[in-house]
């Protein structure tokens, strides 16, 4: 289980996020939406120490840490159970496809090479990429290079698999590729936190969807209730903005 209590993060003098309660049981599957500057990916990062919180306790397994107080043996084990994927995929491009999925775990994991490679080959197996092991970014779809992102994360074994817009960056034709082997984890039951706009996904996959606006969690619960009869304003409001733009793109003119 992951908990975080009163998780502060301010930037200058604001408080980007202004006291988080999440609690995530293994397995569950939480999808995070909200507008635009509203601590999303802000919450992600802190979780995983890339932005350091100014206040809160985390608790990830065995790990029970003031925030504020982190060691940095804290710090690394937070990472080792939080494994990140980014909107840009954020990939070497001077290593393969098989070196980006098996650096993390000869650096972090200190894994001897042979080993991790052999673990770098089974992820691509699942990833369907078994036949670009050798192949360098630049030379992957956009897409594809996002499966190699969450392959990486998904080598981590790590307790969540934090999504920050997994499918923003890339071209439109890509997008279902990558939302397939997300939804193939979900279905492994893989703990997951996605930020995405992508509301169908949330609709068909999320146990818990979660509204954030302003620093702050203003509802949450499964997608059937928070879509179909929100409680807030804020939210109707989110939502009404979002899914006219979806439909409009959705519908043939
Ligand atoms: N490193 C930083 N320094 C200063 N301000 C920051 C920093 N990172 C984020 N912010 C500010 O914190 C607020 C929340 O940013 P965050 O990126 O978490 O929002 P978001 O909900 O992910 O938005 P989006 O949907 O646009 O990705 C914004 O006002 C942003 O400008
Ligand atoms: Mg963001």
């Amino acid at each position: 289980m992951i908990k975080v209590t009163g998780l502060v993060k301010r930037f200058g003098g604001t408080a980007v996020l202004d006291g988080i309660d999440l609690a995530i049981e293994q397995g569950e599957i939480i999808v995070v939406i909200g507008p635009s500057g509203t601590g999303k990916s802000t919450l992600l990062r802190c979780l995983n120490f890339l932005e350091r919180p100014d206040a809160g306790r985390l608790i990830i397994g065995d790990l029970d840490v003031d925030v504020t107080r982190a060691s940095r043996a804290d710090i690394l084990t937070a990472r080792r159970r939080t494994a990140f994927v980014f909107q840009n995929y954020a990939l070497f491009a001077n290593k393969t496809a098989l070196q980006n999925i098996a650096e993390g775990l000869i650096v972090v994991n200190r894994w001897p090479k042979e080993k991790a490679h052999a673990r770098a080959r089974e992820i691509l197996e699942r990833i369907g990429l078994a036949d670009k092991a050798d192949a360098y970014p630049a030379s992957l779809s956009g897409g594809q290079q996002q499966r190699v992102g969450i392959g990486r994360a998904m080598a981590a074994q790590a307790e969540v698999i934090l999504f920050d817009e997994p499918t923003s960056s890339l071209d439109p034709e890509w997008v279902e590729e990558v939302l397939g082997l997300m939804k193939q984890l979900a279905r492994e039951r893989q703990t997951m936190l996605v930020v995405t706009h992508e509301m169908s996904f949330a609709r068909d996959v999320a146990d818990r969807v979660i509204f954030m606006e302003g620093g702050r969690i203003v509802e949450q619960g499964p997608p059937d209730q928070l879509f179909g009869s929100p409680q807030d304003p804020r939210t109707r409001d989110f939502l009404h903005k979002v899914l006219a733009t979806q439909v409009a793109i959705d519908t043939p003119t």
